[in-house]
C-alpha cells in the first residue's frame, strides 16, 4: 500500500510509492541506515531485511560501509562523505543523535542533532508518484563550516556488476548518452561552471549490466539544481555501490549559523523494472506531474530569429519574419539577441536593457502589436546575469560582477557574470525585467546565460563562497517572482544551448533550448540523451537553414522537420528567403505537427531504435487511442531492404487505423511483426506515421 509507515519497535520507516519501496532505520548509534530500495515490499518483508547491524570484522573492514543514508564524515566512517562539518573549536565530523520524526501525507522528516554541538540535521523524504525526493536541511546556533552538504546518499542493491548510464557533452554537442561499467573506487560527475553545464547533466542511472531498452531493473537519481553540482559513485570491494549527490564543488565551503540555515536541493530517485524505456517514461511522468509548472498546456509552435538574422535585428526585418512565420502557422514569435543598447554584436551593450532606438525608432510597441496582430504571442531574448564590459551598466557598477580584487576579470564571449547573490543586483534585474514584460505585453522570455563563472569573488563580503549557491537561488527567486506577477508569462531556459537543463530550472520554466546545434542528425543523438530523463514536452527543437551553421551539412526539409517534430517544434530559418515550394511544405508540416502535438508533448515515449549511422532510427509516442511513429534513415547502403518496425506500448487486442493509407493494422501484428516498410528510398529518408486505435 502506498504511503509511509513507522515501525516503532524496529526504528524503521517504510515508504512505498507507485510500485517500489524504500526503507531505512536507525542503527544502535542513531545513524540513519539504509535498508531497502527497489521492488515493493510489505512492512513485514522489510523487517526481514532490517536485521541487526553486522559486527565489525576487524580493524580495517566495515561490512556496513556505504549504508548511511547521508554518509557523514567522522569517527570510523570512511565512505565518500555526503556531509562534512567543522565546528568553531576545530572539531570535525558529526555524531548523530536522533530526536524525532514527522509524517505529513507523503512527506517524512527525520530530525537529528549532533551529540554535542548545536547543529541540527533534518532528512527529508517525499513520495512523488514513482519518484522519491530526498533533501537535507542544516541549522545551527553557532557558526559551523560545512565543507560538503550533499542532498542524500543513494545505496543501490548489491548486484554482481554495475553499469552506469549518463550523458556527457560540450557546447553544440550536449547530452550524449554513455553506458559504462562502474569503476571501483570513486567516480565523479559534476559542473564547476556555476551552471548545470554542457559537459555533464546531474543524473545517472544504474543497472546490473543486463538491462535493455525494454527489460530489466534500472535505478536512477537526478539532482534538481542549476548551479555547480557533483554526483559521486562509490563502488567498494564489498560490492556496495552508492551515488551521493548535491550542490557545490570541492573547495567551496558553506557557512551555517544563527539565521543562516542551509537547505540542499531535491535529489530524486526512481526504481523501475521495465528497462531504460520504462525508466525514461517514469521520469517523464514525474516531470509532467510534479515538476513543470504548466505541464498540461500544449507548447506553441515557435519562431526564433537568431539563426536568420544574428545580431542584425531591425524592426522591419523582424516584422517581415513574423509575417512569414504567421503564414506558416507559427504561434509564438521570439526576437532574439540584438534588440537593445549598443548590442550590434557580442562586443557591447549587454546589460543595457533599453530598446535600441536606431533599430526600433518607436520602441518595441509597433513590433509587439504587429506580432499580436498576426495572431501570435510575442517573445523576447534576455540574458539577465551578464554584462559586456563595454556597457553603461558595467561602467556605472564595475563592482557588480564576480571578481577578485587582484585578479584579472576573464572575459568569455566578451562578457562578465553579474553577482546575483547581491540583493541590489537581483533587484535591478527584477526591476527591468518586470518593466519589459509588463510594459510591452511580453508573453515569453528566452532566458539565456552564455558563459560560466570565473574569478568568483565578492570583495567586501565576509562569506564569499555563498555566492555559488545564492546566485542560483536568486535566479530561481527572480523567475518565481516574474511568473507570479505575470501569470501569462512563459519562459525558456537557455545557456548557450543546453547548458541549463535540470529538474531545478524545469520547476520554474516551460521549456528548454536543447542545443545550439540544430543539425538534424546530431539532434537525433542529442535528443536521445536529453529524453533519457526529460520529456519532449519541454524540448525545444527548431528547423533551421541549410547548410547547418555548426556542421555545414545540408539535410532535406522534411527530415529536419520530422526530427524537430519529436519535441516542441520551432522554426529558426530565414523564412523570408525560403522558396515557395519549401514554404508550402513547411505549412503542411506545421499543420501536421499541430495534429500530432498532444501525443508528442503529453504521450509516453518508446524508443524503438536508437540513433545509428546505418539503418533506421525510430521512436514512438502513445497517448490514449493515438500513436505517432517517427522513422529516420540517414543513409541507404547496398540497397538493403527496409525491415518492418516493431512497435511498443499498443493494445494487442485492438486494431489501429493509419488514416494516411486507410489501412487498419492489428495491434498484435504491429507488436509482433511491426509496421510495414514505407520509408521513401535513398538517404535522409523520414516519415511520420499516425495510428488511431479503433473501438473493438
Ligand atoms: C546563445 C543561444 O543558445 C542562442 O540561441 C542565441 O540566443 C544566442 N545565445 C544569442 O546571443
Amino acid at each position: 500500500m502506498a504511503g509511509i509507515s513507522f515501525l516503532d519497535d524496529h526504528r524503521t520507516w517504510v515508504l512505498t510509492g507507485e510500485s517500489s519501496t524504500y526503507a531505512l532505520r536507525l542503527d544502535e548509534d542513531d545513524v540513519p541506515t539504509h535498508v531497502h530500495w527497489g521492488p515493493a515490499l510489505s512492512d513485514a518483508e522489510v523487517l526481514e531485511l532490517s536485521a541487526k547491524t553486522l559486527p565489525w570484522w576487524d580493524g580495517f573492514n566495515d561490512p556496513n560501509e556505504g549504508l548511511a543514508e547521508l554518509a557523514a564524515d567522522g569517527g570510523t566512517r570512511y565512505w565518500t562523505p555526503a556531509l562534512q562539518v567543522r565546528f568553531a573549536d576545530g572539531t570535525r565530523a558529526l555524531e548523530w543523535r536522533y530526536e524525532n520524526h514527522d509524517i505529513t501525507g507523503e512527506h517524512l522528516r527525520l530530525f537529528f542533532a549532533d551529540r554535542h554541538y548545536p547543529l541540527r540535521i533534518t532528512l527529508h523524504y517525499r513520495l512523488r508518484g514513482a519518484v522519491l525526493e530526498r533533501w537535507t536541511e542544516l541549522s545551527a546556533d553557532t557558526d559551523v563550516e560545512v565543507v560538503r552538504a550533499d542532498s542524500a546518499t543513494w545505496a543501490v542493491p548489491l548486484f554482481e556488476d554495475y553499469r552506469l548510464s549518463h550523458v556527457t557533452g560540450r557546447w553544440a554537442a550536449e547530452t550524449q548518452l554513455r553506458r559504462v561499467s562502474v569503476p571501483h573506487g570513486e567516480t565523479g560527475f559534476g559542473s564547476r561552471h556555476g551552471i548545470t553545464g554542457h559537459h555533464a547533466n546531474p543524473w545517472v542511472m544504474v543497472d546490473d549490466g543486463t538491462a535493455t531498452e525494454r527489460h530489466g531493473e534500472v535505478y536512477g537519481v537526478a539532482l534538481a539544481w542549476s548551479g555547480s553540482w557533483r554526483l559521486t559513485t562509490t563502488r567498494s570491494s564489498t560490492g556496495r555501490l552508492t551515488v551521493s549527490g548535491g550542490f557545490g564543488q570541492d573547495g567551496v565551503v558553506h557557512r551555517v549559523g544563527p539565521g543562516r540555515p542551509l537547505t540542499t536541493p531535491v535529489y530524486a530517485g526512481l526504481y523501475t523494472d521495465g528497462g531504460f524505456g520504462a525508466a525514461s517514461r517514469a521520469w517523464h511522468a514525474y516531470v509532467l506531474a510534479h515538476v513543470l509548472p504548466h505541464a498540461d498546456e500544449l507548447r506553441p509552435v515557435l519562431y526564433n530569429s537568431w539563426e536568420a538574422t544574428g545580431f542584425d535585428v531591425t524592426e522591419a526585418g523582424q516584422r517581415a519574419l513574423a509575417e512569414r512565420a504567421a503564414a506558416l502557422g507559427v504561434e509564438l514569435f521570439v526576437m532574439d539577441d540584438g534588440w537593445f543598447g549598443a548590442r550590434t554584436g557580442d562586443h557591447a551593450g549587454l546589460g543595457d536593457w533599453q530598446v535600441n532606438r536606431a533599430r526600433f525608432p518607436d520602441g518595441l510597441k509597433p513590433l509587439v502589436d504587429a506580432v499580436h496582430g498576426f495572431g501570435m504571442r510575442f517573445g523576447i531574448w534576455v540574458e539577465p546575469e551578464m554584462v559586456n564590459p563595454d556597457s553603461d551598466i558595467y561602467r556605472a557598477h564595475p563592482d557588480w560582477v564576480l571578481h577578485h580584487p587582484h585578479r584579472r576579470r576573464s572575459e568569455l564571449r566578451r562578457q562578465l557574470v553579474l553577482n546575483f547573490a547581491r540583493p541590489d543586483v537581483a533587484e535591478w534585474a527584477h526591476e527591468w525585467l518586470d518593466r519589459l514584460v509588463g510594459e510591452h505585453g511580453v508573453d515569453f522570455l528566452k532566458w539565456d546565460m552564455n558563459r560560466p563563472f570565473s574569478e568568483a569573488g565578492w570583495p567586501g563580503e565576509s562569506d564569499q563562497d555563498r555566492l555559488w549557491v545564492e546566485h542560483t537561488r536568486a535566479v530561481y527567486a527572480l523567475l518565481d517572482r516574474l511568473r507570479a506577477d505575470h501569470p501569462g508569462l512563459r519562459i525558456e531556459s537557455c545557456a548557450g544551448g543546453g547548458g541549463r537543463i535540470d529538474l531545478g530550472v524545469l520547476a520554474r520554466t516551460d521549456q528548454v533550448w536543447t542545443s545550439d546545434n540544430t543539425d538534424a542528425l546530431d539532434r537525433l543523438r542529442i535528443q536521445h540523451g536529453y529524453g533519457q530523463l526529460y520529456p519532449a514536452r519541454a524540448m525545444s527543437a527548431w528547423v533551421t537553414d541549410n547548410p547547418n551553421f555548426v556542421t555545414a551539412r545540408s539535410v532535406p526539409l522534411a527530415f529536419r522537420f520530422h526530427v524537430a517534430m519529436a519535441g516542441v517544434l520551432g522554426l529558426g530559418g530565414d523564412v523570408v528567403h525560403w522558396p515557395a515550394g519549401e514554404l508550402a511544405a513547411a505549412r503542411d508540416l506545421v499543420a501536421l505537427y499541430k495534429d500530432i502535438r498532444p501525443v508528442v508533448q503529453h504521450g509516453a515515449l518508446y524508443r524503438l531504435r536508437p540513433p545509428v549511422d546505418d539503418g533506421v532510427t525510430a521512436l514512438q509516442y502513445v497517448l490514449g487511442d493515438r500513436v505517432v511513429v517517427f522513422e529516420y534513415r540517414q543513409a541507404a547502403h547496398f540497397g538493403e531492404p527496409e525491415r518492418p518496425l516493431r512497435l511498443a506500448g499498443l493494445d494487442p487486442a485492438h486494431r489501429y487505423l493509419d488514416p494516411a493509407s486507410g489501412t487498419a493494422h492489428s495491434g498484435a501484428v504491429l507488436l509482433a511483426r511491426g509496421l510495414p516498410p514505407g520509408l521513401p528510398t535513398g538517404d535522409f529518408a523520414s516519415r511520420v506515421v499516425r495510428l488511431n486505435r479503433l473501438k473493438i
